[in-house]
């Protein structure tokens, strides 16, 4: 699929969503599974060519939470770390057993990918409308399992870390209305009241900019763990320091975004950050050390799409509502921490812009 073709996508999903949320109970709402529905529509629609509507999606929200339950089970896990750096442990009998029921939990998600790729038709004579149907026509590689496993990673990888992110966002902004204020400002400049903003609006709105980087450093939802660990392949030095061949490594970029001493007061919510002395250009200094999506060779593969998802999103969600915490409640920004760092769970309150 072609990268405008997925914006249009993107802004169609971001519109379904607004209009879904307009019509619930604004005065106590919960926004994480229509931001969930959001995210994986964009990706559903991209492997399988078909999108959940907003008041049917119970599949969907069963098969979030046996991920988390995974995810959750796995990061608190003490066995993983061992089979990690001895896999020939996972012959033991003990060990074995127990992390069978890793694998298990696993491949209960890999059913639920299965009965999505099922679903998908093959015309014979048509050009293929998902990516499942274009690797079935195209492919030289047929085996299912490697088509599963492509499936998986993508939309695993392309889900929760989208979601959470927007998820903080809500919470962020719930916490900062001066912000949420100055950003809606932004918008009302350059985006007319009844157009979904699109990518090239972007680059005319450097604070809304400002704000997505700094709602990814605050956030930081990846923290080192074995689901990243990536083994050096040949020896080699880094900084001076030898790292041999077969060795585990993970580049802590959760450390960098969290301590390094160029971002002033890491711990505080600052947009204004980013922004250099002239008030409309970004600081390059700053912006390249913000890295929630990794670095190198392995840096995320989805990052174009989150990039594109994360600010249709949040601009749309700013440009259509107000987003309050909800009466005599303060937002608890204290992440919750697994895998991946969620924040709390917050119902709120909206006011229709
Ligand atoms: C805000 C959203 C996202 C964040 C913060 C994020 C973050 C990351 C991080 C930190 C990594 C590991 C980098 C490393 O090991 O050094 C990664 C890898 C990956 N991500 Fe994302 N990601 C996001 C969205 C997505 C999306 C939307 C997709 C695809 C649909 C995706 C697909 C992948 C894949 C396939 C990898 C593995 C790349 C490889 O090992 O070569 N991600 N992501």
């Amino acid at each position: 699929m072609g990268k405008n073709l997925m914006e249009e996508k993107i802004r169609l999903s971001a519109r379904n969503m607004v209009q879904f949320i307009g019509k619930k109970d604004l005065s106590d709402i919960d926004l994480r599974w229509c931001i969930q529905v959001y995210v994986s529509n964009i990706i559903n629609e991209f492997l399988y060519g078909f999108q959940y509507p907003y008041d049917d999606c119970g599949k969907l929200m069963n098969f979030v939470h046996k991920f988390e339950d995974s995810i959750d089970r796995f990061s608190k896990s003490k066995l993983v770390p061992v089979v990690y750096l001895l896999p020939w442990t996972r012959h033991l009998p003990i060990i074995k057993y127990f992390f069978q029921k890793h694998v298990n939990l696993f491949q209960d998600l890999m059913d639920f990918i299965r009965e999505q790729v099922d679903t998908v038709k093959v015309d014979p004579n048509g050009e293929p409308t998902c990516y499942v149907e274009a690797y079935l026509k195209n492919n030289k590689d047929k085996r299912m399992e490697q088509l599963l496993a492509c499936c998986s990673d993508l939309f695993l990888a392309g889900q929760e870390t989208t979601t959470t992110t927007l998820r903080w966002a809500m919470n962020l902004m719930a916490a900062h209305p001066e912000v949420q204020d100055k950003l809606r400002a932004e918008i009302e400049v350059h985006i007319e009241r009844d157009r979904v903003a699109c990518m090239a609006d972007k680059v005319k709105m450097p604070y809304a900019s400002a704000v997505i980087n700094e709602i990814q450093r605050v956030g930081n939802i990846v923290p080192p763990n074995p689901l990243l660990f990536h083994r050096t392949t040949v020896d080699t030095v880094i900084g001076g320091h030898k790292v041999p061949a077969g060795i585990l490594v993970n580049g802590d970029f959760f450390q960098m975004m969290k301590s390094d001493p160029l971002f002033e007061d890491p711990d505080r919510f600052w947009p204004e950050r980013y922004i250099a002395d002239d008030g409309v250009t970004l600081r390059k200094d700053l912006v390249e050390r913000t890295i929630p999506f990794g670095i190198g060779k392995r840096q995320c593969a989805g990052e174009g799409l989150a990039r594109t998802e994360l600010f249709i999103g949040l601009i749309t969600l700013i440009q259509n509502f107000r987003i309050l915490p909800l009466p005599g409640c303060t937002i608890d920004l204290e992440p919750v921490y697994t895998s991946i760092h969620a924040p709390k769970p917050h119902n709120f309150r909206l006011k229709k812009i």
